[in-house]
Protein backbone atom coordinates (compact mmCIF):
# COMPACT_ATOMS: atom_id res chain seq x y z
CA UNK A 1 0.00 0.00 0.00
CA UNK A 2 2.01 3.54 -1.01
CA UNK A 3 0.20 6.38 1.03
CA UNK A 4 2.15 9.56 2.15
CA UNK A 5 1.64 11.75 5.49
CA UNK A 6 1.77 15.32 5.14
CA UNK A 7 0.46 18.71 5.85
CA UNK A 8 -1.77 19.57 3.12
CA UNK A 9 -3.37 23.28 2.29
CA UNK A 10 -7.02 23.89 1.61
CA UNK A 11 -7.86 25.51 -1.60
CA UNK A 12 -11.62 25.57 -1.33
CA UNK A 13 -14.10 25.36 1.63
CA UNK A 14 -18.06 25.41 1.09
CA UNK A 15 -20.77 24.54 3.52
CA UNK A 16 -23.03 22.15 1.01
CA UNK A 17 -26.20 21.63 3.30
CA UNK A 18 -26.22 21.86 7.24
CA UNK A 19 -23.12 20.82 8.95
CA UNK A 20 -21.68 19.10 5.68
CA UNK A 21 -18.92 20.33 4.08
CA UNK A 22 -16.46 20.02 1.13
CA UNK A 23 -13.09 20.74 1.13
CA UNK A 24 -11.08 20.71 -2.25
CA UNK A 25 -6.97 19.83 -0.76
CA UNK A 26 -3.77 20.61 -2.97
CA UNK A 27 -1.84 17.53 -2.72
CA UNK A 28 -0.36 16.51 -6.25
CA UNK A 29 1.28 12.93 -4.84
CA UNK A 30 -2.08 11.81 -3.40
CA UNK A 31 -4.04 13.16 -5.84
CA UNK A 32 -1.92 10.89 -8.49
CA UNK A 33 -2.37 7.62 -6.53
CA UNK A 34 -6.12 8.06 -5.36
CA UNK A 35 -8.45 5.50 -6.36
CA UNK A 36 -12.51 5.71 -6.02
CA UNK A 37 -13.40 4.14 -2.64
CA UNK A 38 -10.57 5.48 -1.23
CA UNK A 39 -10.18 7.81 2.12
CA UNK A 40 -7.84 9.96 3.70
CA UNK A 41 -7.24 9.97 7.58
CA UNK A 42 -7.24 13.11 9.13
CA UNK A 43 -5.77 14.19 12.63
CA UNK A 44 -8.46 16.93 14.06
CA UNK A 45 -6.01 19.39 15.39
CA UNK A 46 -6.09 18.37 19.58
CA UNK A 47 -6.97 14.58 18.76
CA UNK A 48 -5.00 12.07 18.64
CA UNK A 49 -6.85 9.35 16.55
CA UNK A 50 -7.51 10.32 13.20
CA UNK A 51 -10.68 10.81 11.43
CA UNK A 52 -11.69 8.53 7.86
CA UNK A 53 -13.18 10.50 5.36
CA UNK A 54 -13.55 9.27 1.85
CA UNK A 55 -12.46 10.47 -1.57
CA UNK A 56 -14.94 12.86 -2.82
CA UNK A 57 -13.02 14.05 -6.10
CA UNK A 58 -9.67 13.21 -7.81
CA UNK A 59 -8.26 16.49 -10.09
CA UNK A 60 -4.76 14.56 -11.02
CA UNK A 61 -4.26 17.76 -13.67
CA UNK A 62 -4.90 20.19 -11.04
CA UNK A 63 -3.38 17.57 -8.31
CA UNK A 64 -6.40 18.20 -6.10
CA UNK A 65 -8.30 15.81 -3.81
CA UNK A 66 -12.36 16.94 -2.40
CA UNK A 67 -13.62 15.67 0.69
CA UNK A 68 -17.07 16.14 1.55
CA UNK A 69 -17.88 15.31 5.59
CA UNK A 70 -20.37 15.89 8.12
CA UNK A 71 -20.30 17.30 11.63
CA UNK A 72 -20.77 13.98 13.35
CA UNK A 73 -18.79 14.37 17.23
CA UNK A 74 -15.95 16.77 18.30
CA UNK A 75 -13.74 15.57 15.51
CA UNK A 76 -14.94 16.53 12.72
CA UNK A 77 -16.61 19.47 14.44
CA UNK A 78 -12.85 20.53 15.15
CA UNK A 79 -12.26 19.41 10.97
CA UNK A 80 -14.93 22.05 10.10
CA UNK A 81 -13.14 25.09 11.77
CA UNK A 82 -10.28 25.00 9.38
CA UNK A 83 -10.73 27.17 6.46
CA UNK A 84 -8.99 28.03 2.74
CA UNK A 85 -5.21 28.79 3.18
CA UNK A 86 -4.97 26.93 6.54
CA UNK A 87 -3.39 23.14 6.52
CA UNK A 88 -4.88 19.79 7.11
CA UNK A 89 -3.20 16.91 8.43
CA UNK A 90 -3.83 13.65 6.75
CA UNK A 91 -2.70 10.12 5.68
CA UNK A 92 -3.48 9.40 2.07
CA UNK A 93 -4.91 7.62 0.37
CA UNK A 94 -5.78 4.55 1.92
CA UNK A 95 -7.57 1.38 1.87
CA UNK A 96 -9.00 -0.97 -1.21
CA UNK A 97 -11.11 1.10 -3.56
CA UNK A 98 -13.87 0.00 -6.11
CA UNK A 99 -12.83 -2.18 -9.00
CA UNK A 100 -13.62 -0.22 -12.10
CA UNK A 101 -11.35 -2.45 -14.72
CA UNK A 102 -13.17 -4.30 -17.02
CA UNK A 103 -16.43 -2.56 -16.31
CA UNK A 104 -18.75 -0.82 -18.59
CA UNK A 105 -21.98 -0.38 -17.63
CA UNK A 106 -22.59 0.53 -13.13
CA UNK A 107 -25.03 1.74 -11.18
CA UNK A 108 -23.85 3.56 -7.91
CA UNK A 109 -25.84 3.84 -4.39
CA UNK A 110 -25.26 6.31 -2.06
CA UNK A 111 -27.17 6.60 0.96
CA UNK A 112 -26.70 10.33 2.97
CA UNK A 113 -23.12 10.75 3.83
CA UNK A 114 -22.42 7.87 1.89
CA UNK A 115 -22.88 9.49 -1.68
CA UNK A 116 -19.68 11.51 -1.47
CA UNK A 117 -17.01 8.41 -2.77
CA UNK A 118 -19.74 7.63 -5.42
CA UNK A 119 -19.01 10.89 -7.71
CA UNK A 120 -15.12 9.92 -8.52
CA UNK A 121 -17.06 6.72 -10.04
CA UNK A 122 -19.70 8.29 -11.67
CA UNK A 123 -17.07 10.51 -13.54
CA UNK A 124 -15.24 7.42 -14.42
CA UNK A 125 -18.30 6.09 -15.58
CA UNK A 126 -19.92 8.93 -17.49
CA UNK A 127 -23.69 8.40 -19.62
CA UNK A 128 -22.91 4.42 -19.08
CA UNK A 129 -23.74 5.22 -15.03
CA UNK A 130 -27.02 5.72 -13.56
CA UNK A 131 -26.65 7.31 -9.67
CA UNK A 132 -29.42 6.48 -7.16
CA UNK A 133 -28.66 8.57 -4.02
CA UNK A 134 -30.94 8.50 -1.13
CA UNK A 135 -31.39 11.01 1.60
CA UNK A 136 -34.03 11.88 4.93
CA UNK A 137 -35.23 14.65 3.14
CA UNK A 138 -35.12 17.82 0.55
CA UNK A 139 -32.63 19.76 2.96
CA UNK A 140 -29.86 16.56 3.47
CA UNK A 141 -29.72 16.42 -0.56
CA UNK A 142 -26.12 17.08 -1.73
CA UNK A 143 -24.02 16.89 -4.72
CA UNK A 144 -26.78 16.25 -7.21
CA UNK A 145 -25.44 18.59 -9.50
CA UNK A 146 -21.86 17.15 -9.27
CA UNK A 147 -23.66 13.91 -10.29
CA UNK A 148 -25.56 15.71 -13.54
CA UNK A 149 -22.28 16.94 -14.91
CA UNK A 150 -20.96 13.61 -15.02
CA UNK A 151 -23.82 12.70 -17.94
CA UNK A 152 -24.79 9.93 -15.73
CA UNK A 153 -28.54 9.39 -15.43
CA UNK A 154 -29.27 10.51 -11.72
CA UNK A 155 -31.96 9.37 -9.80
CA UNK A 156 -32.62 11.22 -6.32
CA UNK A 157 -34.98 9.75 -3.77
CA UNK A 158 -35.97 11.15 -0.19
CA UNK A 159 -37.57 8.87 2.86
CA UNK A 160 -40.30 11.53 3.41
CA UNK A 161 -40.43 12.41 -0.80
CA UNK A 162 -39.91 15.98 -0.01
CA UNK A 163 -37.37 15.40 -3.56
CA UNK A 164 -36.93 12.75 -6.14
CA UNK A 165 -38.69 9.71 -5.62
CA UNK A 166 -40.68 9.00 -2.51
CA UNK A 167 -38.86 6.05 -1.02
CA UNK A 168 -36.27 3.87 -0.75
CA UNK A 169 -32.96 3.71 -3.07
CA UNK A 170 -33.95 -0.29 -3.50
CA UNK A 171 -36.85 0.46 -5.80
CA UNK A 172 -35.71 1.96 -8.21
CA UNK A 173 -32.41 0.07 -7.92
CA UNK A 174 -34.37 -3.14 -8.80
CA UNK A 175 -36.25 -1.31 -11.20
CA UNK A 176 -32.89 0.05 -12.97
CA UNK A 177 -31.66 -3.51 -12.84
CA UNK A 178 -34.11 -4.88 -14.60
CA UNK A 179 -34.60 -2.10 -17.46
CA UNK A 180 -30.84 -2.44 -18.03
CA UNK A 181 -28.84 -4.97 -16.44
CA UNK A 182 -25.27 -3.37 -15.40
CA UNK A 183 -22.10 -5.37 -15.18
CA UNK A 184 -21.69 -4.28 -11.87
CA UNK A 185 -23.82 -2.15 -8.52
CA UNK A 186 -21.58 -0.13 -6.35
CA UNK A 187 -22.55 1.17 -3.01
CA UNK A 188 -22.02 3.03 0.31
CA UNK A 189 -24.51 4.34 3.17
CA UNK A 190 -25.80 2.99 6.18
CA UNK A 191 -25.71 -0.71 7.04
CA UNK A 192 -29.38 -1.20 6.37
CA UNK A 193 -29.21 0.35 2.83
CA UNK A 194 -25.80 -1.89 1.97
CA UNK A 195 -28.22 -4.91 3.03
CA UNK A 196 -30.50 -4.04 0.72
CA UNK A 197 -29.11 -3.07 -2.07
CA UNK A 198 -26.80 -6.76 -1.58
CA UNK A 199 -30.11 -8.91 -1.88
CA UNK A 200 -31.26 -7.15 -4.38
CA UNK A 201 -28.07 -7.76 -6.63
CA UNK A 202 -28.15 -11.17 -5.70
CA UNK A 203 -31.74 -11.96 -6.51
CA UNK A 204 -30.69 -10.34 -10.03
CA UNK A 205 -27.34 -12.15 -10.48
CA UNK A 206 -25.93 -8.66 -10.47
CA UNK A 207 -21.68 -8.69 -9.03
CA UNK A 208 -21.51 -5.84 -6.22
CA UNK A 209 -19.49 -3.71 -4.36
CA UNK A 210 -19.63 -2.25 -1.11
CA UNK A 211 -18.07 -0.04 0.94
CA UNK A 212 -18.07 -0.57 4.94
CA UNK A 213 -18.06 2.06 7.71
CA UNK A 214 -16.18 0.88 10.77
CA UNK A 215 -14.54 2.54 13.76
CA UNK A 216 -10.64 3.74 13.25
CA UNK A 217 -7.98 3.72 14.77
CA UNK A 218 -4.38 3.54 12.91
CA UNK A 219 -6.42 3.54 9.74
CA UNK A 220 -3.46 0.63 8.31
CA UNK A 221 -4.50 -2.49 9.32
CA UNK A 222 -1.94 -2.29 12.46
CA UNK A 223 -4.47 -2.25 15.40
CA UNK A 224 -7.08 -4.40 14.99
CA UNK A 225 -9.09 -1.63 15.41
CA UNK A 226 -11.66 -2.11 12.61
CA UNK A 227 -12.23 -5.81 12.48
CA UNK A 228 -15.39 -7.04 10.71
CA UNK A 229 -16.34 -10.74 10.03
CA UNK A 230 -16.79 -11.60 6.36
CA UNK A 231 -15.80 -14.87 4.29
CA UNK A 232 -13.73 -15.64 1.39
CA UNK A 233 -13.64 -19.13 -0.21
CA UNK A 234 -16.40 -20.18 1.91
CA UNK A 235 -14.26 -19.92 5.11
CA UNK A 236 -14.93 -16.99 7.78
CA UNK A 237 -12.21 -14.67 8.27
CA UNK A 238 -11.98 -10.94 10.24
CA UNK A 239 -11.04 -8.42 7.77
CA UNK A 240 -9.93 -5.12 8.70
CA UNK A 241 -11.90 -2.57 6.82
CA UNK A 242 -9.33 0.11 6.81
CA UNK A 243 -6.54 -2.14 4.86
CA UNK A 244 -8.58 -5.04 3.01
CA UNK A 245 -11.63 -2.73 2.72
CA UNK A 246 -13.18 -0.46 3.20
CA UNK A 247 -14.70 -2.21 -0.40
CA UNK A 248 -15.81 -5.43 0.00
CA UNK A 249 -17.34 -7.79 -2.47
CA UNK A 250 -21.21 -7.75 -1.20
CA UNK A 251 -20.85 -11.42 -1.50
CA UNK A 252 -18.10 -11.83 0.83
CA UNK A 253 -19.78 -9.44 3.90
CA UNK A 254 -21.62 -11.51 6.85
CA UNK A 255 -24.30 -9.66 7.79
C1 LIG B 1 -13.83 4.42 5.37
C2 LIG B 1 -14.69 5.51 5.96
C3 LIG B 1 -15.07 6.57 5.16
C4 LIG B 1 -15.86 7.59 5.68
N1 LIG B 1 -16.21 8.61 4.87
C5 LIG B 1 -16.93 9.63 5.35
C6 LIG B 1 -17.27 10.73 4.49
O1 LIG B 1 -16.93 10.77 3.30
N2 LIG B 1 -17.98 11.76 5.03
C7 LIG B 1 -18.38 11.74 6.36
O2 LIG B 1 -19.03 12.68 6.79
N3 LIG B 1 -18.08 10.70 7.18
C8 LIG B 1 -17.36 9.66 6.71
N4 LIG B 1 -17.03 8.63 7.55
C9 LIG B 1 -17.47 8.68 8.96
C10 LIG B 1 -16.52 9.58 9.78
O3 LIG B 1 -15.25 8.98 9.84
C11 LIG B 1 -17.07 9.75 11.21
O4 LIG B 1 -18.27 10.47 11.16
C12 LIG B 1 -16.06 10.51 12.06
O5 LIG B 1 -14.91 9.72 12.28
C13 LIG B 1 -16.68 10.88 13.39
O6 LIG B 1 -15.69 11.55 14.16
P1 LIG B 1 -16.09 12.63 15.28
O7 LIG B 1 -14.92 12.86 16.14
O8 LIG B 1 -16.71 13.82 14.64
O9 LIG B 1 -17.24 11.92 16.03
P2 LIG B 1 -17.13 10.96 17.30
O10 LIG B 1 -17.30 11.80 18.50
O11 LIG B 1 -15.96 10.04 17.20
O12 LIG B 1 -18.46 10.14 17.04
C14 LIG B 1 -19.72 10.79 16.81
C15 LIG B 1 -20.73 9.80 16.28
O13 LIG B 1 -20.27 9.25 15.02
C16 LIG B 1 -20.18 7.83 15.09
N5 LIG B 1 -19.00 7.38 14.35
C17 LIG B 1 -17.71 7.60 14.67
N6 LIG B 1 -16.89 7.04 13.78
C18 LIG B 1 -17.68 6.43 12.88
C19 LIG B 1 -17.44 5.65 11.72
N7 LIG B 1 -16.20 5.35 11.31
N8 LIG B 1 -18.49 5.20 11.05
C20 LIG B 1 -19.73 5.47 11.45
N9 LIG B 1 -20.04 6.19 12.52
C21 LIG B 1 -19.02 6.66 13.24
C22 LIG B 1 -20.05 7.53 16.58
O14 LIG B 1 -20.51 6.24 16.88
C23 LIG B 1 -20.91 8.61 17.20
O15 LIG B 1 -22.27 8.27 17.17
C24 LIG B 1 -16.27 7.56 7.06
C25 LIG B 1 -15.90 6.50 7.85
C26 LIG B 1 -15.12 5.47 7.32
C27 LIG B 1 -14.73 4.32 8.18
S1 LIG C 1 -7.88 0.96 12.07
FE1 LIG C 1 -6.13 -0.09 12.82
S2 LIG C 1 -6.32 -2.01 11.86
FE2 LIG C 1 -7.89 -0.85 10.90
Amino acid sequence: MKYTQGKYIITEKQAIAREIYSLTISCPEVAAAAQPGQFVHIRANGFTLRRPISICGIDREKGTLRIVFEIRGEGTAEIARLNTGDLIDMLAPLGHGFTTEGIGKAIMVGGGIGTPPMLPLAQIFGKNGTVIAGFRNAAAVILQDDFRKTGADVVPCTDDGSYGWHGLVTEPLAAAIERDKPDAVFACGPMPMLKGVAKVCADAGVYCEISLEERMACGIGACLGCACRTKRNDEEYFAHVCKDGPVFKAEEVIW
